[in-house]
């Protein structure tokens, strides 16, 4: 262990730590027009496995720019490889990711002065470049040559990987047209032979299965980092609960997507499953299914560029007393997510999941906003394919400010997308493993047990968070989730900004 903390007690590989949490009830109290504070505290102990397993990661869309890359990278990492580039010599590194890149102030040291550790040394994590990498592509190319499709890292750095990657396969996959953008289909050519849905599932189940086996790894966590698909309808009697989901794909019914099946194949082979696009894989039947078999998912749609700086920016914006009237956001990007974002119902589902972010900020001050309302709130995204990989976001933030004057905000942002996403899928990946070694325990009970399958602590890095209750957006309180959660099982306090010592004389 990384820390040594005196709250905590570490018996037969287990770290024990008691957590009181706190809820101030505000009740409003009709005759006199006060709120009545209530304060109720429950207490747990939160129990820690820090055996670090043996972990595989299954991207399905693995030759994707977003694949080859993250598995480029973890290939530079581990190597420690160095390239030139137009700037100089560039090292293997992890920024980006919010576990291995950023910090922690765990305390101050003799002299007073803040003391940081990496996020990622709070509680024991899977190193990324011990993380064994597979999955599934429709495309039947190697992850060399994704790579150079893809157009995203330096020449020399893929001249280097290039003959590790090129031992690396994605295997067959499931392909329903009509899920995906009609652009999409020249890729197609690396297949699972069965055509149908029952078949299908059992052949991806195996592949996890053989996976696991072969690589001799203790887990498997499957990511969705494939193609933005339309919305599936949600049909009664048929993808609303799990046992009629199940029977859909005996039937073969048509809209039973893909991502839904990696996600079923996933849950019923006990690994975790996390979709990284926008679209409804969590369709009430398979949120059913992971309930009952107790599989942790998150989601959707990976936070990279566009909406991180949205959910920093309104809150910070709502929160100094400043009214977003208007949110206009245009997108350019020229790879192949933005051929498939092309298709109009490709785009509906990235549409969707950019456009609810802002609405718990704005519901957070009813001196702004009357109950309901909201700004303004446009996305379009073009595809122009001479941009590459390097996405261009462009934003506009109308607001009222004091005594009616108006204050706008124009910001360009250039998102090298799969750089940007890659350390996401990572962070997503480490936390979600970690998770499956962390229990808890409430007072008065016996056993320990897992959390909500819904990973709602996985938001920070999800655009539109798959949430127990309602989503929240704002970035910082999705790193405080994050940075309190791993406090609390090493017996630390809350962080907290108050700069008390500053104010006493
Ligand atoms: N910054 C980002 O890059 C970012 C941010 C948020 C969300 N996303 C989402 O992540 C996804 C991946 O992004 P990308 O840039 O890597 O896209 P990409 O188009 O480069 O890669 C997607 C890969 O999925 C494969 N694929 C499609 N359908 C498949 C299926 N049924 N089974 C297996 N493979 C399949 C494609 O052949 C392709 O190789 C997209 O949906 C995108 O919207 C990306």
């Amino acid at each position: 262990m990384y820390i040594n903390s005196p709250n905590t007690k570490i018996k037969d590989n287990y770290l024990y730590s008691d957590y009181t949490y706190e809820v101030t009830k505000a009740l409003k109290n009709s005759s006199t027009d006060q709120y009545d504070l209530v304060s109720e505290s429950k207490k747990y102990q939160l129990r820690t496995d820090l055996r670090v397993p043996r972990v595989g990661l299954m991207l399905v869309g693995w030759g994707g720019n977003n694949g080859s890359t993250l598995t480029a990278a973890i290939i530079a990492n581990k190597n420690k490889l160095s390239w030139n580039t137009r700037r100089g010599v560039q090292h293997a590194n992890y920024f980006g990711s919010l576990l291995l890149a950023s910090t922690s102030k765990i305390g101050v040291d003799q002299n007073g002065e803040d003391v940081f550790v990496p996020l990622s040394k709070l509680l024991p994590m899977v190193e990324p470049n011990d993380l064994v990498i597979g999955g599934w592509d429709i495309s039947s190319k190697n992850l060399a040559e994704s790579m150079q499709r893809a157009q995203v890292l330096e020449p020399d750095l893929q001249r280097q990987v290039f003959d590790e990657m090129a031992k690396l396969k994605p295997l067959p996959s499931i392909y329903y047209k009509d899920f995906i953008a009609a652009n999409q289909e020249n890729r197609a050519d690396n297949l699972i032979k069965e055509t149908n849905k029952k078949d299908q599932l059992e052949i991806i189940r195996e592949d996890i299965r053989n996976f696991k086996k072969w690589n001799g790894l203790d887990k498997v966590i499957v990511l969705w980092t494939a193609n933005t698909e339309r919305f599936a309808e949600l049909i009664d009697g048929v993808n609303d609960t799990s046992e009629n989901l199940l029977k859909s794909i005996e039937s073969n019914h048509a809209e039973i997507s893909a991502s839904s099946m990696f996600a079923i194949a996933s849950i019923l082979e006990n690994c975790p499953f996390i979709n990284g696009s926008p679209q409804n894989t969590f369709v009430a039947g398979v949120l059913d299914l992971a309930y009952k078999n107790s599989v942790y998912i998150g989601g959707d749609d990976f936070k990279s560029g566009q909406t991180k700086l949205k959910s920093v920016l309104v809150d910070f914006l709502v929160n100094a007393g400043i009214k977003p009237l208007a949110i206009t956001s245009y997108n350019h990007l020229g790879n192949n997510d933005g051929l498939n974002l092309n298709s109009p119902s490709q785009f509906r589902s990235k549409e969707i999941s950019k456009t609810n972010v802002v609405d718990d900020m704005v519901d957070s001050n009813p001196i702004l906003y009357n109950k309901g309302e909201r700004p303004d709130h446009v996305v379009v995204i073009k595809y122009v394919p001479s941009v590459g990989d390097s996405k261009r976001a462009l934003d506009e933030y109308e607001n009222e400010i004091f005594m009616g004057g108006r204050k706008t905000i124009s910001i360009h942002n250039t998102c090298e997308d799969s750089l940007l996403a890659s350390p996401l899928i990572l962070d997503l990946a480490i936390l979600t493993e970690l998770m499956t070694r962390i229990q808890v325990k409430q007072q008065g009970q016996t056993e320990y047990e897992n959390f909500h399958p819904i990973l709602t602590i996985l938001s920070y890095m999800l655009k539109a968070p798959l949430s127990v209750g309602r989503p929240v957006n704002s970035l910082f309180k999705q790193r405080n989730a994050i940075e309190n959660f791993f406090r609390a099982c090493i017996g630390l306090a809350p962080t907290t900004d108050l700069i008390f010592d500053k104010m006493l004389k």
